[in-house]
């Protein structure tokens, strides 16, 4: 489709949302304003790459219609003052008009570009303000992974017109995605564009529904790292908190697909969003922890470890096993001043056969978490700690032998004692230094 204009004088921004919206759904309208005037929408030849604007300048006198508070059939060729609301009548087919309020949402919020909202625009504005739209609806531009589409979704309703519903969004996206003349850069946008839509829970469960898991996992085992990173990007966001996509996952074999990634890929940006898609698996749902670690997942974890210099690898696999620690702790012990249902009962067994720490234990996590307190940064150190006081219970012997470990707690409790001294002076009283130093002294209590 193509968009011509001729006499843009007296077009409401309303005009430029409707030719907008009637752009995008690609309905065959060929003239909004009649023969001679205005916003024309003109059909073009498939694929949409050749939209332009075209403004000619001159300028015809023109019927304008007296919007009312009602709605009001317009007649081809009437003019609509700007401020108008407009709206396609579906059952009609025509055009209809009343006064409007909140006119150029679109424009002023997002773009700032005008700032008379009730002025109507010049040829000039009218021309750049479809280029700008234009732009934005194209997939490969950047204003379009910013997701103009929310707020184009809002003027949409707005105007009472159909709306594309985030599953028909989703369908479409992954039938482009599938379509073997997607280029990887489309891919990768539509990624981008998923991984926003799945972070609500019925969008995570449609993308299943829809296939999508599955070209999440064709994804990882991509050779292109961009496409494993966000594939791994949309899977972790789409498993954070959402149980139903969680088991469809483990069913669908993400769990060795990302294990497997983990273990091989070699951008650290991929091993970062992997690692996340595999905590957001693991996170509250033992029957994965327990095939986690049967499927050499510590291992796999411990090499990554190992390799990780600059320590927020490190930091994030820390907390994973912390989590993991504190959720089946606190599981355990809610069992014990609650009188709690059969699930209850189920979820404590089922993490009873997950032997995390046993593991830990097994394959030396005792002496590696100490490593990160060599950090400088407070944070990775204080997720250290909080780690190792979590371990205790299975790693006291290790911790109580291990003389690099007892040097770094000395050291670093003096650092923080200080630390929290000065604060103090300052008038901070529940100062983050000072907790640094309860953890430390926690542990050194457990260790005597
Ligand atoms: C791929 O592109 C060709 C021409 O460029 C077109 O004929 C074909 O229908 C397209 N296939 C799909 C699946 O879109
Ligand atoms: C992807 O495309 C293939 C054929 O090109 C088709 O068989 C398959 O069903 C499609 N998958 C999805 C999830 O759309
Ligand atoms: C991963 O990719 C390889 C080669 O590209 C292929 O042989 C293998 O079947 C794929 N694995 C999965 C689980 O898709």
């Amino acid at each position: 489709m193509r968009l011509t204009t001729s006499n843009a004088r007296g077009a409401s921004f309303s005009y430029v949302t409707l030719t907008l919206l009637l752009w995008m759904h690609c309905c065959h309208i060929a003239s909004i304003f009649g023969q001679e005037s205005a916003l024309i929408l003109v059909e073009n030849t498939e694929g949409g790459e050749e939209e332009e604007v075209r403004v000619d300048e001159d300028e015809g006198d023109l019927d304008a219609v007296q919007p009312t508070e009602d709605w009001q059939t317009l007649k081809p060729g009437q003019a609509v003052p700007a401020g108008s609301h407009v709206r396609l009548n579906l059952q009609t087919g025509q055009r209809e008009v009343r006064l409007g309020e909140q006119q150029l949402k679109y424009w002023t919020q997002e773009h700032g570009e005008a700032e008379e909202t009730q002025s109507s625009f010049s040829p000039d504005e009218l021309k750049r303000a479809m280029k700008k739209i234009q732009e934005d609806m194209n997939p490969d531009s950047v204003a379009y992974k910013y997701r103009p589409l929310e707020e184009l979704k809002r003027d949409m309703a707005q105007l009472e017109l159909l709306v594309e519903t985030d599953a028909q969004i989703m369908r479409r996206l992954l039938t482009q995605f599938n379509s073997s003349n997607s280029t990887t850069e489309q891919r990768l946008n539509i990624l981008l564009e998923l991984e926003y839509l799945v972070h609500q829970v019925d969008n995570a469960q449609t993308l299943c529904s829809l296939g999508g898991l599955q070209f999440m996992l064709e994804g990882l085992n991509s050779s292109d790292f961009r496409l494993q990173e966000s594939s791994a990007f949309v899977l972790g966001s789409a498993l954070a908190s959402n149980p139903v996509v969680q088991v469809k996952a483990v069913e669908s074999g993400a769990l060795q697909m990302l294990l497997t990634t983990l273990a091989t890929a070699q951008p650290f940006q991929v091993k970062k969003k992997v690692l996340f898609a595999v905590a957001s698996l693991l996170r509250h749902f033992p029957y994965a922890q327990r095939h986690f670690l049967s499927h050499g997942g510590l291992q796999v974890l411990s090499e990554l470890f190992r390799a990780d210099g600059g320590g927020v690898l490190r930091t994030r696999i820390v907390t994973m096993l912390y989590d993991m620690i504190s959720e089946k702790e606190l599981i355990s012990q809610a069992g014990l001043d609650l009188v709690l249902d059969a699930s209850h009962e189920e979820r404590v067994r089922q993490y009873s056969m997950v032997s995390l720490q046993e593991e830990l234990l097994e394959k030396g996590w005792c002496s590696l978490v100490p490593q990160l307190l060599e950090s400088t940064e407070h944070d990775y150190r204080e997720k250290a700690l909080r780690a190792l006081l979590a371990m205790a219970p299975v790693c006291l012997e290790q911790y109580r032998s291990d003389s690099s470990l007892l040097g770094s707690l000395l050291s670093l409790r003096d650092q923080y004692q200080d630390m929290a001294q000065s604060e103090m002076i300052i008038g901070d009283e529940n100062s983050y230094f000072a907790e640094i130093v309860e953890l430390i002294d926690a542990l050194e209590v457990k260790m005597k």
